[in-house]
């Protein structure tokens, strides 16, 4: 795919959609079962169908950035480490020594092995058992078998996926739909990482519906980003991930990209930061939105799953295209205040509110409507990998849910 067509190809279509002051609707109003919040069943399917099958995006590049750079997570309860190798490459391994099971590694840090906190085996940067305590006393051990448990990983736009079954094939091109191309348009390999700040919240995909629609800005972020900013969103699909512009010709509050701007310049002049508006998804649950107080920067937001399913973690994390410097540390600060606000005091506890709601069984359907299809498009696919069987591959699940589009049945597709 020729990259910058295709992002000029949105950005023409976006132009339109801001002369028709309307967006594209979906072909109707979508109802989906509460339960899809609420069961722990399906909760469970989703961990091991989802979340244990496709790439997930579990970090920037620049988060560990050097070699012995790394960084430990925990998604659906699998405990990882993912660091970069002397060899530059990352790895994403299961936080566990082979010994009996121990975290290996706690937050994020640089080493240059790991030494397991309980009996002090030590591990490489490469996963290699390198070091066993009293080796005499414990007796034979096999290399092997030894080694810390890997997961297919790969680094792409700046950006790692790793999908979180090691015996998977590493599908990555399948599954990315070339939305890691577009998204090399960032040149991320090259940023800064700023800060990162996590908060709690209710199921993961009532917090990440949030992400998906911009029906809720002025209602909702009225006192944040302003009761007359637009609610009207663009989607742009590739694959299960997508693009969300939003349309509107008033300065964003976070002055964001000037897309009207456009329309007075010949297209082989279009400054590819514009080109590369909106908020965009990577499916299942990450966003990363554009800013630019303190510099050029994104915000990623993650939505884990927690514990229970009326549980989640945001983590949002900032990365800068260059370090801020003099006043726009500062002002980078206050962004991250601002947004932590915004997602944090409005969005969350809304989805908790909404959790207690649906938990009691007695609004038995949503509603999604034609100015969310972003949101529909989401549950459409988290169906389709949830409801794949075992062996299914993901270019399958993928190949197949290009075409089903808006025809399936929601209802027949989540659980009574
Ligand atoms: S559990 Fe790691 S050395 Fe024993
Ligand atoms: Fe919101």
């Amino acid at each position: 795919m020729d990259c910058r067509q295709q992002l000029i190809n949105d950005a023409q279509k976006m132009l339109a959609r801001l002369d028709a002051k309307a967006p594209t609707p979906a072909p109707a109003v979508m109802r989906v079962s509460s339960s899809i919040y609420s069961d722990p069943e399906l909760f469970d399917l989703e961990k091991r169908n989802l979340f244990q099958r496709v790439p997930l995006m579990l970090a920037a590049s620049c988060e560990i950035g050097e070699p012995g750079s790394y960084k430990t997570m925990e998604i659906a309860g699998i405990p990882l480490l993912l660091v970069r190798g002397k060899d530059g490459q990352v790895r994403a391994f299961l936080n566990a020594c082979t010994h009996r099971g121990s975290k290996l590694a706690r937050d994020c840090g640089s080493a240059t092995r790991f030494t397991c906190p309980y009996h002090a085996w030590t591990f490489g940067l490469d996963g290699d058992l390198v070091g066993v305590a009293a080796r005499e006393a414990f007796g034979q051990v096999d290399a092997e078998v030894s080694r810390l448990v890997a997961f297919p990983t790969t680094e792409r736009a700046g950006l790692v996926w790793a999908i979180l079954d090691p015996a998977a094939r590493p599908a990555f091109d399948e599954f990315l739909s070339g939305f890691d191309v577009l998204l090399q348009g960032f040149g991320f390999e090259n940023w800064h990482f700023f800060k990162r700040q996590e908060m709690a919240g209710a199921n993961w995909k009532l917090a990440f519906d949030a992400h998906l629609e911009f029906y809720h800005l002025p209602v909702l972020h009225r006192e944040t980003f302003g009761p007359g900013t637009s609610n009207l969103a663009e989607y742009f699909y590739y694959g299960p991930h997508q693009r969300i512009g939003l349309i509107t010709r008033k300065e964003h509050r976070l002055e964001q990209d000037d897309l009207p701007s456009l329309a007075s310049k010949p297209q082989d002049e279009w400054p590819l930061n514009i080109l590369l508006f909106g908020e965009w998804i990577i499916f299942p649950n990450v966003s990363i939105n554009c800013f630019y107080k303190g510099g050029r920067g994104v915000i990623i937001s993650q939505v884990l799953p927690g514990a229970d399913v009326g549980e989640s973690v945001t983590v949002q994390f900032f990365l800068h295209e260059h370090p801020p410097e003099g006043e726009e540390i500062a002002q980078a600060h206050e962004l991250c205040d601002f947004l932590g606000k915004v997602v944090g005091s409005e969005d969350l506890p809304m989805s908790r509110d909404q959790q207690q709601v649906l938990a009691t069984g007695l609004l038995p359907e949503v509603q999604i409507g034609q100015n969310e299809g972003g949101v529909q498009q989401f549950h459409r696919w988290i169906n389709r990998f949830v409801q794949a069987p075992r062996g299914a591959t993901l270019a399958e699940i993928v190949a197949n849910g290009e075409n089903a589009g808006a025809s399936i049945d929601e209802r027949a597709n989540v659980p009574a």
